[in-house]
């Protein structure tokens, strides 16, 4: 297995460097494709890396929504996303014409998009946020009332740190409502020392139960600096792998096994090969609604 691997890795190594191209990973892809990727990072990350990027083909492994964001940031570069079902659940949520019905109803809010989203929906939000900045752009807009989409529990976690009125869209992640409160309340009696770390997607009760609330990139900086030996990780746990990979001698518990997401997993080092040599699938968002879902993407990018 690991002998295929290293060939696979060679192979996707030749063709990247012949098709001057970068590999993007999220931080909850499968451990062989973090070690062979340019970049690993949480989604402000990845956008940020991808707008600036000078390679003329960007692979993203990660879900559609993160390689249409590196389209939206690079309408010259192809984007490659290696299984083009590799779709975010909760992004498909919130639809841009059921946006536009909802925005008709309020039309005093300002609508703000998690990146969690298409590039339609995108394109209807005046601007996007990731788990990195959420609280950040909401706090920098003068608005006083927000239409928050898709996550429900993220806008909820917002709704705790800003005075604003926040107006839910009723989409979730289904990864993370599999983390429930007694798993961390079992893991604290088994690992005592151990400081709990959720992401803001995991439902109310169990971000009242976190020691910190913090992005896939927000929990590996702190995973790297701060003095805890042990971390009860309440995220999905693809994550670990990159945890354990830069604090060998810290201990990572899953606060649940279950916390898989299945889409993010159809990204595999064969699939890299074969959309390398294919030049496909390819993503690429039309004109028209780029330039409207850039400006709602450009807007965070300031504030950031
Ligand atoms: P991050 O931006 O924190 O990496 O989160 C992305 C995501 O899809 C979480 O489920
Ligand atoms: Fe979407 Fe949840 Fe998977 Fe993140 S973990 S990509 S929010 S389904």
């Amino acid at each position: 297995m690991e002998n295929r691997d290293t060939k696979l890795t060679e192979k996707i190594l030749i063709l990247k460097k012949r098709r001057n191209a970068v590999i993007l990973a999220h931080n909850y892809q499968l451990g062989e494709i973090q070690d062979i990727a340019d970049f690993v990072g949480d989604s402000l990350g990845l956008s940020q890396n991808a707008a600036r990027t000078d390679a003329e083909v960007i692979v993203f492994c990660g879900v559609h929504f993160m390689a249409e964001t590196a389209s939206i940031l690079c309408p010259d570069k192809i984007v490659l996303l290696p299984d083009i079902h590799a779709g975010c659940p909760m992004a498909d949520m919130v639809t841009a014409e059921r946006l536009r019905e909802r925005k008709g109803e309020l039309p005093s809010a300002t609508v703000v998009c998690y990146i969690n989203s298409s590039a339609e929906v995108k394109a209807e939000s005046d601007v996007c946020c990731t788990s990195a900045n959420a609280v950040k752009v909401i706090e920098s807009l003068e608005a006083k009332e927000i239409l928050f989409v898709p996550d429900q529990y993220l806008g909820h976690y917002i709704s705790t740190r800003t005075d604003k009125k926040m107006i839910l869209w009723p989409g979730f992640c289904p990864t993370h409502l599999r983390i429930q409160p007694e798993h961390l309340t079992r893991l604290r009696q088994e690992y005592p020392q151990a400081k709990v770390v959720v992401h803001p997607e995991c439902r109310p009760e169990v971000i009242a139960a976190a020691d910190e609330v913090l992005s896939t990139g927000g929990l590996c900086r702190y995973a790297n600096k701060s003095e805890v030996k042990e971390i009860i990780v309440g995220t999905e746990i693809g994550i670990i792998h990159r945890l354990k990979k830069e604090n060998p001698a810290k201990r990572f518990i899953p606060a649940s096994e279950q916390a898989i997401c299945p889409r993010m997993k159809l990204i595999t080092l064969e699939k890299i090969l074969w959309s390398l040599e294919e030049m496909a699938p390819e993503v690429r968002v039309p004109e028209e609604i780029r330039l409207k879902a850039k400006a709602c993407v450009d807007k965070m990018l300031e504030v950031v």
